[in-house]
C-alpha cells in the first residue's frame, strides 16, 4: 500500500515532521503531551545512544537551531552542527550531495532550515530508511516545532480545551511560516476564535485565512483575546516598499501597555522571536508580567525532545 503522507511510514508511525498540516490530531496531541512530561522534568538520556543528530542550518537561527542541539543532547545523540558558511556548499555542492554524504557518514537525524519553499520535504524524499527528517523552517511554509512550542505555551496558559479561546496572530502573516504553522495548529485543536491582523500587504491569500476573523485595526482585533501571537516585522519588507516606516509601523501595529488593556486582563502575549524591541513590541511588553515569550522559548527545548524522540528513538 502506498503511504501518500510522507511523514507517515508504512506502519502509520511519524517518521520525519514536516508540516502540522497534515499531521493527525492524534499525532499532534501525542507530542504536545509527551513534551509536556519534557516540561515537567521526565528525563531519557539514551533515547538516541549513539545515533548522530545534524543541524542542516542554510538560514541563521539562534533558538531552534540550539534548542534543537540541546534537546538531542539531553536524549544521548551525538551532535553535528553544519555551518554554511564554511561547509563545501560555499564551493557549489548542491544541497542534495551535502545531505547524502552526511548520510552515509551515518547521520541519522537531520535538523532542517532552507529558505526555499518545499526544500526540506524535498531532502526527506532521499532519506534512506531509519533516517529522519525534521522540518526547522522552509521559506513561508511550515516551522512545525514552533507551533507546536506555541500550543504547548497556550496549553499550560489556558487549559487544554480551546475551545472557548480567542487567539489573535498579529504583524506579517503573509510571510511568516511560524504563522501558517500556528494556523493549523489552532484549527486542530478546534480554537474557538482565531483572529488576524495587519496591514492588507502584509496578510495572506484567503485559503491561508480560511475560517479566521481578519482585521487591519489592531485595537479593535485585540478585544477581550486570551492570547496575543506577535509576529517579527521581517525589516526587508520596507525594502521591498510593503510598510511605509517603522514608525507607522510602530503607531499602527505594535503592542505597547496601552493596547494590551484591550485585551482579556489574563491575556498572555507570545512572540516567537528574535524581537524587534520598539517596534511590533514594546519593552515593557516583552518584559511585563503577561509575556510568555520566554516561556516559549524553554518549552522549545522540551518540544524538540518530544519530537526528536517520536522520530528517531524507536
Ligand atoms: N523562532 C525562531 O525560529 O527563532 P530562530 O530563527 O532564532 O530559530
Amino acid at each position: 500500500m502506498t503511504c501518500m503522507n510522507p511523514q507517515i511510514d508504512a506502519h502509520g508511525r511519524l517518521h520525519h515532521l514536516l508540516d502540522l498540516a497534515t499531521l493527525s490530531v492524534a499525532a499532534l496531541d501525542a507530542l504536545l503531551q509527551r513534551a509536556q512530561a519534557f516540561a515537567d522534568g521526565a528525563q531519557a538520556p539514551a533515547a538516541l545512544a549513539g545515533q548522530a543528530v545534524c543541524t542542516l542550518f542554510f538560514e541563521p537561527s539562534t533558538r531552534t537551531r540550539l534548542s534543537f542541539q540541546l534537546a538531542a543532547q539531553r536524549l544521548g545523540a551525538q551532535i553535528l552542527n553544519f555551518d554554511a558558511s564554511t561547509a563545501s556548499t560555499t564551493k557549489g555542492e548542491s544541497d542534495l550531495d551535502t545531505f547524502r554524504n552526511l548520510q552515509a557518514m551515518g547521520v541519522r537525524g537531520f535538523v532542517i532550515r532552507h529558505k526555499a519553499d518545499g526544500a526540506v520535504a524535498a531532502l526527506a524524499q532521499a532519506a534512506a530508511p531509519g533516517v529522519a527528517v525534521v522540518n526547522a523552517g522552509d521559506g513561508r511554509s511550515h516551522h512545525p516545532s514552533q507551533g507546536l512550542l506555541d500550543m504547548l505555551t497556550l496549553r499550560q496558559a489556558k487549559g487544554a480545551d480551546f475551545s472557548n479561546l480567542k487567539v489573535v496572530i498579529v504583524g506579517d502573516v503573509k510571510h511568516s511560516r511560524v504563522a501558517r504553522s500556528d494556523l493549523h495548529a489552532l484549527r486542530k485543536l478546534g480554537c474557538g476564535e482565531i483572529r488576524v491582523c495587519g496591514p492588507q500587504v502584509l496578510l495572506p491569500d484567503a485559503q491561508t485565512l480560511h475560517g479566521c476573523v481578519v482585521s487591519h485595526d489592531f485595537d479593535a482585533a485585540l478585544d477581550g483575546v486570551d492570547a496575543v501571537m506577535m509576529l517579527r516585522l521581517q525589516r526587508e519588507r520596507m525594502v521591498e516598499g510593503l510598510v511605509e516606516s517603522l514608525e507607522a509601523y510602530h503607531r499602527d501595529y505594535g503592542l505597547t501597555e496601552t493596547r494590551l488593556r484591550r485585551a482579556a486582563a489574563d491575556a498572555i502575549v507570545m512572540h516567537p522571536g528574535p524581537l524587534n524591541r520598539g517596534i511590533e513590541i514594546t519593552d515593557e511588553v516583552a518584559d511585563g508580567p503577561q509575556s510568555w515569550i520566554l516561556r516559549q522559548v524553554a518549552n522549545g527545548v522540551a518540544v524538540r525532545m518530544a519530537v526528536l524522540e517520536t522520530v528517531l528513538g524507536r
